[in-house]
């Protein structure tokens, strides 16, 4: 088998990896899962084979542990990976910043490293759109200045893009793309996968479904006094099979040899503001219930808007996002159900 056609997925059995893993399926790609099972679960990789009717290649390797990813490396032959493994709470990166450079930076360092020993050229890195800040001018192209992270989460994303853009330079034969998400949200249609947060969730279409479904009393809307239209903060909610997509078409720009430069970025959003109030009302229409909500005080760290400009995606990689707001909080709400046991 080419390694050409195969790619590596750290962090495949969490919330973006086991979609993508399932859309590199599609695109005829093979795939070799590693994770950790710390924040995921095996079952995943299940829905990734139902969804997908393929067994899939999964191993549970922490990629912080170089010799068990050695092991990786010797046994598949890939000349792509998408690096998703990292923890992504924002607070608790605050309070637990060692645990963060830690482990998101030691493994992404590690796979960096190996495919450089390996000779395999491609590495796709999962970056945020944290990483503009409260950034000055919207919607922010890949050229808008990243302001200083404010977290130790948000550093992390930084500085890995940093050692991928200065390992692309200094080595031949290594190639980079860094996709920059803005908000991922939903779930694949068949509700076979989803995001399976342990816990409170932080982020917001978490918290609205787990308190449809009634685990939480009440949501909280994070201020209602922003400059904005409606007082709520604006954010650029991307579909996740959508995200999904878009590394498949970074994977083929890089197996097809098409980089104009050997590290390239990517905003990968809808270039679509929506507001909390309107996200909220959207999911109580489609779905056809009502949620209990209040206003409180703002959330300390939260930027009042910030949404991509995304004609480089659009251009360069030929990938759009297509699925409405309406369609993906329906799945959302769909696969709550399913993990609920909710008719
Ligand atoms: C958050 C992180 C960001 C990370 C991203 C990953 C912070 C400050 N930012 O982005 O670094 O890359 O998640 O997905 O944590 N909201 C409520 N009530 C809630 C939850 C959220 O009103 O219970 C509001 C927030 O104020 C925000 C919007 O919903 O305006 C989206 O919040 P969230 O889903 O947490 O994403 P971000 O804050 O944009």
């Amino acid at each position: 088998m080419s390694g050409k056609r195969t790619v590596l997925v750290s962090g495949g059995a969490g919330y973006i990896g086991s979609h993508t893993a399932v859309e590199l399926i599609n695109a005829g790609y093979n795939v070799v899962i590693i994770d950790n099972l710390s924040n995921s679960e095996s079952d995943s990789v299940t829905g990734v084979e139902q969804i997908t009717g393929k067994k899939v290649d999964f191993e549970v390797v922490d990629t912080c542990n170089t010799e068990r990813l050695k092991q990786v490396f010797d046994r598949y032959e890939f000349d792509s990976v998408i690096h998703f493994a990292a923890y992504k709470a924002v607070g608790e990166s605050m309070a637990e910043p060692l645990k963060y450079y830690q482990n998101n930076l030691v493994s992404f360092m590690n796979i960096v490293s190996l495919m450089k020993e390996y000779g395999r050229p491609n590495i796709l890195f999962s970056s945020s759109a944290t990483v503009y800040g409260d950034a000055e001018h919207l919607p922010v192209t890949e050229d808008t200045p990243r302001q200083p992270a404010t977290s130790p989460y948000g550093n992390t994303k930084q500085i890995a893009e940093d050692i991928l853009r200065d390992c692309c330079r200094a080595y031949a034969g290594v190639n980079g793309i860094a996709l920059r998400y803005f908000n991922p949200i939903g779930a694949h249609p068949s509700a076979l996968i989803g995001e399976l947060p342990r816990g409170v969730p932080n982020n917001l279409v978490p918290f609205i479904t787990q308190t449809a479904a009634g685990i939480r009393e009440c949501l909280s809307v994070f201020g209602n006094d922003y400059d904005t239209p409606d007082g709520t903060c604006l954010r650029d909610y991307i579909d996740v099979v959508d995200l999904a997509k878009a590394h498949v078409a970074a994977v083929d720009r890089m197996t097809a040899g098409k980089m104009e430069e050997n590290y390239e970025i990517f905003n990968i959003g809808t270039g679509r503001p929506v507001s909390v109030l309107e996200l909220l009302t959207t999911f109580e229409k489609v779905n056809d219930l009502k949620l209990p909500y209040r206003m409180t005080d703002r959330r300390p760290g939260d930027v009042p808007a910030v949404w991509a400009e995304t004609s480089r995606a659009n251009e360069v990689l030929g990938w759009k996002a297509e699925k409405t707001l309406e369609e993906t909080l329906r799945s959302a709400w769909e696969w709550e159900k399913k993990v609920r046991n909710i008719k």
